[in-house]
Formats: structure tokens, sequence, C-alpha cells
């Protein structure tokens, strides 16, 4: 198993779990650990016992945000230069199995967005969600202001982005940044099962449902309809659709192990 510094990799059969490990800075996500976490998705991502990732942080934060400490001094030459956020920071999109994002305590600024980068949030009951850049002097910069109206609304957002108010995690679930709420002592418990329900069924067409998913942001309804119906068609050109179809036929458990 690969060895980080600001990470801590674990496989739970199918399902990898990455955890983001600067626990003094409550997890501010700087340059290496960017860079680690690129590394460990790009490897999960490519190996074929892999079925599903999750992203998670600890108990009392999953990310306080961008190291603040470490981007007080840049200049706009330096983040120009050095394409300051995107650069590392969009491998996650990349990823093409799914990815859940697993938040106890703290998803502030880019935390929030890293999490909103995952296909699906599962919070913690101490979870809490904010976007307070703009008490720091900048607007968000890895996606907040075109991810979160999209996720939970205008008026939602505006106040997000505005107030920099916290929200947690019933309020989450309620405007639909976190698919579910459970309790923080058992969220990687509860987390693994979820991903060990994906990592079950077969990858390829979990793959194939993320992109048709994530196309509808990208394309106009009819557009994103026409590139679900062609998957669909492909997909009867895979061992999974014979599978899943016979299996339900023949009243037994369907096997897509390696599909
Ligand atoms: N960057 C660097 N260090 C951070 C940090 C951050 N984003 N967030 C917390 N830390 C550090 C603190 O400096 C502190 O370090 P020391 O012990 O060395 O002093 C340590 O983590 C613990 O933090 P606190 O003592 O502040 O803990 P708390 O429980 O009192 O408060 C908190 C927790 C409310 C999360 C508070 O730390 C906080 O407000 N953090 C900053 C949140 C923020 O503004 N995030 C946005 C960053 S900008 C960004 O993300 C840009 C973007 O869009 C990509």
């Amino acid at each position: 198993q690969a060895q980080y510094a600001d990470l801590i990799v674990e496989v739970h059969g199918k399902t990898a779990l990455i955890r983001l490990n600067r626990p003094k800075a409550l997890n501010a996500l700087n340059d290496n650990m960017m860079n680690e976490l690129g590394d460990a998705l790009r490897m999960f991502d490519a190996d074929p016992a892999i079925g599903c990732i999750v992203l998670t942080g600890s108990e009392k934060a999953f990310a306080a945000g961008a190291d603040i400490a470490a981007m007080v001094d840049y200049t706009y030459a330096d983040t120009y230069r050095d394409n300051y956020i995107s650069r590392n920071w969009e491998h996650i999109l990349k990823v093409r199995k799914p990815v859940i994002g697993a938040v106890a305590g703290f998803a502030l600024g880019g935390g929030c967005e890293l999490a909103m980068m995952c296909d699906f949030v599962v919070a913690a009951d101490t979870a809490k969600f904010g976007q307070p850049e703009i008490k720091i002097g900048v607007p968000p910069g890895a996606g907040a202001t075109q991810r979160l109206p999209r996720a939970i609304g205008k008026a939602k957002a505006m106040d997000m982005l505005l107030t920099a108010r916290t929200i947690d995690a019933v309020e989450a679930e309620r405007i639909g940044l976190v698919s579910r709420v459970v309790s923080a002592e058992k969220l990687i418990e509860e987390v693994l099962v979820i991903a060990g329900q994906i990592a079950a069924m077969p990858t390829s067409v979990a793959m194939m449902v993320k992109d048709a998913v994530n196309r509808a942001f990208e394309t106009p309804l009819t557009d994103g309809v026409a590139y679900e119906r062609r998957l669909f068609q492909a997909a009867f050109g895979t061992p999974a659709q014979k599978e899943g179809m016979q299996a339900f036929l023949a009243k037994r458990p369907a096997n897509f192990d390696g599909l």
C-alpha cells in the first residue's frame, strides 16, 4: 500500500477509503495533500479490484478549507502561474468510479467544495458546511459559486456565500447538499456499507450512470437524454446486462465480479 504524509488509505473489500490526515490544521488542504489525493484517486480509479472510493476526514473536520497559512502571501502572479486551486484540486473530477464523501465536523470553504466534487455526500450528525471565504477577503475558488446553487438553489447558495454562515447536517440534508445523515460514531461503518453495495454493482454500469448524471450539468436536456439512451443501448453489448437480466429471470443473485 502506498504511503502518504497527509493521507491514510485503506482498502475494505472492493472499497478504497481515503482519509485526509492533517489533524493539527483541521485537514486544511495544502499542495502536498492535494497532490497525494490526486495520486491516490488515480491509483484506485485504475485498480480493477476497486469498485467504489470513499473520501473522508477526521471526526473533527472533513477539511477546514484551503490552507490559509500557505496562501496568505501569494501574489496574483503566483496564483496565475501555478494555476492555483485548479492545478491539483480537480483530479477528483476525472475519477470515473463512484466517489462518496463522508463528512464529519467542519467542511468549510475548499472543504465544502471538495465534498461537492464527490458524487454524493453522507454526513455525520456533527457535520457543518459553509463557505466562509468572504470573511478572509476572497470569493470561493474551487467551484462553490457554481456547484452550490446547482445543488441547493440560488437563495440558499447566496445566503451561505454572502453571510458565511455554516449549516448543520439536518439543514444540509433538507436542502439537498447531502444524501443522508447518520450518527457520527457510525459514519465510516455506514458509508462502507453503502460503498459495498455500490462496489457489488457492475462497475462499468456504475461508471455509465455517473457519466450520464454529470452530463446533465453540462448539456441541454434533449442532448443529455440522447446520451443516456446511447449508453442504455450500448449496455446491451456488455456481459453485465446479460448477467443481470438472466439472473433476475432465473431468480438467483447476479454476480457482477469483474464486470
Ligand atoms: N488553513 C490553515 N490552517 C487552518 C485552517 C485553514 N483553512 N483552518 C484551521 N486551521 C488551523 C488553525 O490555524 C489552528 O492552528 P493552530 O493550532 O496552529 O493555531 C488549527 O487549525 C485549529 O483551528 P482553530 O484553533 O481555529 O479551531 P476552532 O475549533 O477554534 O475553529 C474553525 C475551527 C471554525 C474551522 C476555524 O479553524 C476556521 O474558521 N478555519 C478557517 C475556515 C476558513 O476560512 N476556510 C476557508 C479557507 S479559504 C478557501 O478554502 C478557498 C477556496 O475556496 C478554495
